[in-house]
């Protein structure tokens, strides 16, 4: 079996060396030379460039496209990585007859504009407002038009080790209470979640839906979360002011996964956030 996954930041690499682990073999593009860890087969270069993907075998199995925008995330930075990339690497896959049993695209409920706190499952509108998630729909769009295997799983915000600037930010006090006490619903799931989450999906059989929410199975108020955090780090939660809503306010759910055999190791933010304080205590 063979993979490639473009975009081996913390989701790809986890995937593969998952992966690797049950004898995959498997290609990790990233710009940056260095990163990849073995047994993951480095491909350094732009997602952007065909030329990247030409030492690349193309009698893959799976194909993941795990980008993200970098700095600055104006929309220039969403469109190349989840536009652009998508667009050379489907166009390189086609012309080369590569036939893979899935592609898989990391996109993001940034698609979902609900701000009402309503429950959003994969069959809510998608109508967002901003770059964010206009540019995330277009690249799914892309991925689904160009094989009945294309995938999308739309992830809540990622948190995991190495990623705790909501524990750091309640801890400081940077973090804290929204000042009128209603706060948005926030939807999240574990980094190595978000990985196993989307090797199920590449690995689903033909015929299997096409976008998969990926989030915990417990959307839950920003201010329930900090409150929680402040109480297991033995902090009083700071009031900060009206919290911001960047993702909006809506209660996503996975049950779509579940339904089709997916488990978390991490189902809510209790046990996510407690693996991560527990290996800091
Ligand atoms: N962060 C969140 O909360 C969140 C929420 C929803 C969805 N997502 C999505 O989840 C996926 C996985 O995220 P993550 O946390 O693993 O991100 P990450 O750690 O930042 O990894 C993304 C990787 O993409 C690589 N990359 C970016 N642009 C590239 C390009 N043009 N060509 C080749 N490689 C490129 C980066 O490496 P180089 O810079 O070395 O190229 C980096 O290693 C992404 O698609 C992201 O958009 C994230």
């Amino acid at each position: 079996m063979k993979a490639l996954i473009v975009g081996c930041g913390d989701v790809g690499t986890r995937l593969g060396l998952a992966w690797a682990a049950d004898g995959v073999e498997v290609h990790g593009v990233r710009r940056s030379p260095g990163e990849i860890p073995p047994p993951i087969r480095p491909v350094v270069g732009d997602a952007r460039r065909a030329e990247t993907y030409a030492a690349v075998p193309m009698d893959l199995d799976y194909v993941v496209y795990a980008a993200a925008a970098g700095a600055p995330r104006d929309e220039d930075a969403y469109r190349r990585a989840y536009v652009d990339g998508p667009r050379v690497l489907l166009a390189h896959l086609a012309a080369r007859g590569a036939a893979p049993a899935s592609i898989v695209f990391a996109s993001s409920t940034a698609v979902y504009a609900q701000d009402d706190g309503s429950t959003v499952d994969e069959a809510s509108e998608t109508a967002p407002t901003d770059f964010r998630g206009r540019t995330l729909l277009e690249g799914e769009r892309l991925v689904r038009a160009a094989s009945p295997h294309g995938r999308v799983v739309r992830l809540g915000g990622i948190y995991g080790p190495g990623r705790t600037q909501l524990i750091d930010g309640v801890r400081a006090g940077r973090v804290g209470l929204s000042e009128g006490g209603a706060s948005a619903w926030t939807n999240r799931i574990h980094a190595e979640d978000a990985a196993r989450l989307l090797r199920f999906v590449a690995e689903l059989p033909a015929g299997a839906p096409q976008v998969l929410n990926g989030v915990d199975r417990e959307p839950a108020p920003r201010d329930e979360v900090v409150r929680w955090l402040a109480a297991r780090c033995g902090v009083r939660p700071a009031v900060c002011g009206d919290a911001p809503t960047r993702g909006g306010n809506k209660r996503c759910v996975s049950d779509l996964a579940v339904s089709l055999g997916f488990s978390f190791l991490y189902p809510d933010f209790r046990a996510g956030y407690e693996s991560l304080l527990a290996d800091s205590d």
